[in-house]
């Protein structure tokens, strides 16, 4: 394989406080009593999801469990963080993708938590110091309790408060990080959250969806944006979008109208909103627009465990798209797949790596690849059931163990850097 991708291209993997660390308390450890207690009897019942949606797949011995909706202690990180530092370093990765939880910071309203903000500068600091690359995310969902009952992510000061949490990362983390993403996938929070109702705080209304997402997160980020350049104006700051694959090949002129209404709704809105904020773009990637719906009908490709059809070259069309569009910098802040038994992982990670090659060979200025996740961890409404990890994280002891795909990714990224 001939070296195509640039010498200081950032290998990594990219977790998220909720998801890992344990021992949180904030507006979704609340939400998550009540939905986990409704979800585990709709499996027990033998319920199943809308279209493609697990069941048949779901470890459903799991998926029936009260515990399994609950982040608990997650994956402890929060106590293991310096092992998961060394399993990025064994792996040989120079990046980390992490986020900073809201709570854990302004656990009260205006007081900040010392050791809330010594445990980031501490993993930041076990971070560089074994020559890892911090990417921080400053909010990936959940919020503290306070602000729940201020309305939320509806509450009339909502970005002022932002304005205010983001003030206190970068006066304490703005030293040591250079690069930021200010908020994770503004339509998926949203819209799980406010619109279909499937995430806390399980809201079912449109015009409170449009008025979290297309105001006030759009005030959010862009406040976010200049308080974090004013202080630190080396920072890079972006967000991270997830966006839909845009293949779809095969469909007839109707469904064509559908997809590009849908495409420009769900991959475009949210940017052209802060365009003029934005460094560089942080991509998450999963999926194509949904097939099925688009099709009505089964497509015939491969399915990961949570039902997503895997697609994983179609990243490709995405990455030229966004340089079409917007021409600016490019990481892959999220990819990857869940794959209890890692059947599929190493070949999704070929895919993605040969679809990476293409586009930075036409001129795509892609500078990362972030892989979800280091860890198996807590995937939202669904729980623990769904593994995402490059390192599987025992249920009970939360032992760690590199999966092989974990040990693939590592041969792949060397033989990425090339000789020397
Ligand atoms: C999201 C989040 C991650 C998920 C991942 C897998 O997209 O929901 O950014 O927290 O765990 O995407 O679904």
């Amino acid at each position: 394989m001939s070296v195509k991708f640039p010498k200081d291209f950032y290998w990594g993997a990219a977790t998220s406080a909720h998801q890992i660390e344990g021992g949180l308390k904030n507006n979704w450890t609340e939400w998550e009593k009540e939905h986990a207690k409704v979800e585990s009897e709709f499996y027990k019942k033998g319920g199943k999801r809308s279209f493609n949606y697990p069941i048949g797949q779901v470890n459903i011995k799991e998926a029936c469990t009260y515990e399994n909706y609950i982040s608990g202690k997650a994956a402890d990180s929060f106590n293991k963080y310096k092992e998961d530092v060394q399993l990025l370093k064994e792996l040989g990765l120079n990046a980390y993708r992490f986020s900073v939880d809201w709570s854990r910071i302004e656990p009260e309203k205006g007081k900040y938590s010392k050791e809330g903000i010594e445990y980031y500068k501490d993993l930041i600091k076990e971070l560089k110091s074994n020559g890892i690359e911090p990417f921080l995310t400053c909010w990936h969902w959940p919020i503290p309790p306070w602000l729940e009952e201020e309305g939320g992510l509806l509450s009339k000061n909502i970005v002022e408060y932002f304005g205010k949490y983001v003030d206190i990362l970068v006066e304490n983390f703005g030293q040591d990080v250079k690069y930021w993403m200010t908020i994770n996938e503004p339509l998926v929070v949203s819209g799980s959250g406010y619109l279909q109702g499937t995430r806390a705080p399980g809201i079912k209304n449109i015009f409170k969806f449009w008025r979290v997402c297309f105001i006030n997160l759009v005030k959010m980020h862009k406040l976010a944006y200049g308080v974090i350049k004013e202080y630190c104006p080396n920072s890079q700051v972006a967000i991270s979008k997830n966006l839909f694959g845009i293949r779809g090949e095969g469909y007839n002129f109707f469904q064509k109208i559908i997809k590009k209404i849908f495409g420009y709704f769900w991959n475009d809105l949210f940017l052209h909103k802060i365009e003029g904020s934005l460094d560089f773009i942080g991509l998450n990637y999963y999926a194509e627009i949904e097939t099925d719906i688009l099709n009505f009908k089964k497509d015939e490709r491969k399915r990961s465990d949570i039902g997503w059809a895997m697609d994983p070259y179609s990243i490709y069309y995405v990455l030229k798209d966004l340089k079409k569009k917007y021409n600016l910098p490019i990481i892959i802040t999220e990819n990857g797949l869940a794959d209890r038994e890692d059947k599929y992982r190493k070949w999704w990670l070929d895919e993605t790596f040969r679809a990476m090659e293409d586009a930075l060979e036409e001129g795509v200025d892609l500078f990362g690849y972030l892989h979800w996740s280091l860890l198996d961890n807590f995937e939202w409404s669904e729980g623990f059931w769904p593994r995402f990890g490059l390192v599987e994280v025992d249920r009970e002891t939360c032992e760690r163990r590199t999966r092989e795909s974990g040990y693939y990714y590592k041969k792949l990224v060397e033989r990425a850097n090339g000789p020397g």
